[in-house]
């Protein structure tokens, strides 16, 4: 299947001068929604996965199905004050100011070995900032599986170490 022709693109959303990349396309289409699944589940076939964490809000959507197909667990990495329990935070700088992602304290055990999750990797830092908060609770970063890579935007350089993979990519 050519996964890229069922993305939707977006000019000028949600701010003039970006290109959104739309899978919602992709989740209301029942064979594409498979067909990714499937494929993420496959980029780590030869691994041993012991949970699956993903960032909201569209690292849920992605995240969840793939650990229940693996019947293992999924952790949410959510933004701050949502998460009822105990939490560790990682707070990122952007571009202006500064954000923040939790995880529940008691989500990983030590030397889990963890498969991060997301629909679309751009600058890396919320990827990287979800691997710190798994390794700060003593996970092991696997892989990072995503459905887009925005090349240009070089998350990867800011991934290196880790073993990142995408199934569509644009420039
Ligand atoms: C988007 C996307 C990724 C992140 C990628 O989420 O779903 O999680 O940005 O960008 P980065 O590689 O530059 O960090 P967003 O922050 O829009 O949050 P949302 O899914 O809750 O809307």
């Amino acid at each position: 299947m050519d996964l890229k022709e069922k993305i939707r693109v977006i000019e000028d959303f949600p701010k003039v001068g970006i290109s959104f990349k739309d899978i919602t396309t992709i989740l209301d289409d029942g064979e594409a929604f498979k067909y990714t699944i499937d494929s993420l589940i496959d980029l780590v076939k030869d691994e041993k996965i012991d949970i699956v964490v993903g960032p909201e809000a569209r690292g849920f959507l992605l995240g969840a199905p793939i650990a229940y197909a693996l019947g293992i667990g999924f952790i949410p990495v959510r933004k701050p004050g949502k998460l009822p329990g105990d939490t560790l935070r990682y707070e990122y700088a952007l571009e202006y100011g500064n954000d923040a992602l939790e995880i529940h304290k008691d989500a990983i055990k030590p030397g889990q070995r963890v498969l991060i999750v997301d629909d679309l990797l751009a600058t890396g830092g919320t990827i990287a900032s979800v691997a710190k908060l798994v390794e700060q609770l003593g996970g092991e970063v696997v892989a990072m599986n995503f459905v887009v890579e925005l090349t240009g935007l070089k998350g990867r350089d800011k991934l290196e170490g880790y073993k990142v993979n995408s199934l569509v990519q644009y420039e």
